[in-house]
């Protein structure tokens, strides 16, 4: 089904992905173009029903003045401006319109069809998967994070063993996680899946590395060497399944998605190995990736799950990762999860977790004198992951996580919670 869509051009307006999004709430479809699309271009869409013309003041994009091509005002449809438009064209607005003014242009004016929903969607991406892929069959890179895991699901409805996953587990994941990509993708959804516990080979790696910028590109490159190593034991891949989102497409996405896409990209596979690319969440932003795991099936622990980084608890074990302390961190990583849960935070608070510092501290265990390592708790808000501010913990919240963790957890004597913003503080220790 080709859903009716309307075309926002970007003519330097921070604000695209709002009105993408607050017309796509509406059930409309919606994508944001550049401004110098042509009518040739646009109609090729074959779909768009109206055009908003989006600009921050003077329409300046990267420093330019910029403006459409005039013969866009006669394609055909609506144009509506969000700016001061010298043009001629049927609406004008100097900010985002009201939500009923959005709707009067594009339901009455632009006549669009409000079939844009999650059913239809999946519905329309297993055909295209279908038709792409044939009877071949596909590779897909599965971490567990959330859009590897709805790209997943969404290949298994498709394409069911057609689908080859390969988890690779690379001893820095959270405690169970690697456990549940098993239990959910292999037992109840029957997938195609090589779990591959690459743990010692990592830790191996990083052994003394105490550099964050150097640990990342470890664990970043040793990524792609475990999953290459299993590729070339397959036969018969076509095609490579990933969970490219549209904010990576549009070059607006948070830093947490061109950081993922930078660690966890496997365009870095040698030529022989380049396989054509199936992308079905392309065209999604990410609460829109959330929803269409929701309605595949996925649990919505997987889900709603928070970002976590693609080098995984190994930038949260400061300096060089020693088992020990690496083990502290995932248990108080688990305990802290444990305890947001029952306080009802974890719905509440975008960003929560513990690391553990390469020093140690003095403290009193069984009337001793001890010297062990401390556990920093970090709990924040953020929008886009830019700026953040701290999350109020309740006191009695603190005190139990700080009681579970020195009882339950080896080697800590001390917890501490961490009272800065980003900035100056960024969001992860290093
Ligand atoms: P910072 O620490 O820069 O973090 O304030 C911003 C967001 O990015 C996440 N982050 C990463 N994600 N690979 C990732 O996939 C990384 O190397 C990485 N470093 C930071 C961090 O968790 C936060 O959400």
């Amino acid at each position: 089904m080709k859903q009716d869509m309307i075309a926002i051009l970007d003519l330097g307006s921070t604000e695209n992905t709002v009105v993408a999004r607050a017309i796509r709430d509406m059930g409309v479809y919606s994508e944001i173009h550049p401004h110098d699309i042509t009518v040739d271009e646009l109609k090729a869409l074959d779909n768009v029903k109206g055009i908003i013309l989006n600009g921050g003041e003077n329409r300046v994009v990267d420093g330019r003045p910029v403006d459409i091509d005039p013969a866009l005002y006669n394609s055909g449809v609506p144009v509506m401006a969000i700016d001061h438009p010298t043009a001629q064209c049927e609406k004008k607005y100097t900010a985002i319109p009201e939500e009923d003014v959005l709707k009067d242009f594009v339901l009455k004016q632009c006549k669009a069809e409000t079939n844009w929903n999650m059913k239809n969607f999946i519905e329309d991406q297993v055909e295209l998967i279908r038709r792409q892929v044939g009877d071949k069959k596909v590779l897909l890179a599965l971490s567990g994070g959330v859009d590897s895991s709805v790209v997943a699901a969404m290949l298994i409805k498709a394409i069911g063993q057609q689908l080859v996953c390969v988890h690779v587990n690379h001893g820095l994941m959270r405690k169970n996680e690697s456990e549940s990509v098993v239990e959910v993708f292999r037992n109840q959804l029957h997938a195609n899946l090589i779990y591959v516990d690459a743990t010692e080979r990592f830790l191996g790696k990083l052994s003394g590395v105490s550099d964050p910028e150097e640990k990342r590109k470890i664990i970043g490159g040793e990524f792609i060497r475990v999953f290459e190593e299993e590729a070339r034991k397959l036969d018969g891949i076509h095609f490579l399944g990933q969970g490219t989102i549209y904010p990576d497409i549009i070059e607006s996405g948070t830093k947490t998605a061109k950081m993922v896409k930078s660690h966890h990209n496997v365009g870095g596979l040698p030529e022989d190995l380049q396989f054509e690319l199936v992308e079905p969440l392309k065209q999604l932003f990410k609460d829109e990736v959330r929803a269409c795991g929701i309605e595949l099936g996925l649990p919505a622990g997987m889900v709603y799950r928070q970002p976590f980084p693609g080098p995984g608890l190994g930038v949260r074990c400061l300096g060089a990762i020693t088992r020990d302390r690496l083990e502290a961190v995932r248990e108080s990583d688990a305990i802290l999860r444990e305890e947001f849960e029952k306080a009802g935070l974890d719905k509440k608070v975008w960003q929560y977790f513990t690391v553990v510092p390469d020093f140690k501290s003095v403290g009193m265990k069984n009337h001793a004198r001890c010297f062990e390592y401390m556990v920093i708790v970090r709990a924040i808000n953020t929008i886009d992951a830019m700026t953040a501010s701290v999350e109020k913990v309740d006191w009695e919240v603190l005190e139990r996580i700080t009681n579970r963790i020195l009882v339950e957890v080896e080697n800590v004597n001390r917890v501490c919670y961490d009272c800065s913003p980003k900035p100056p503080a960024t969001i992860e220790f290093e």
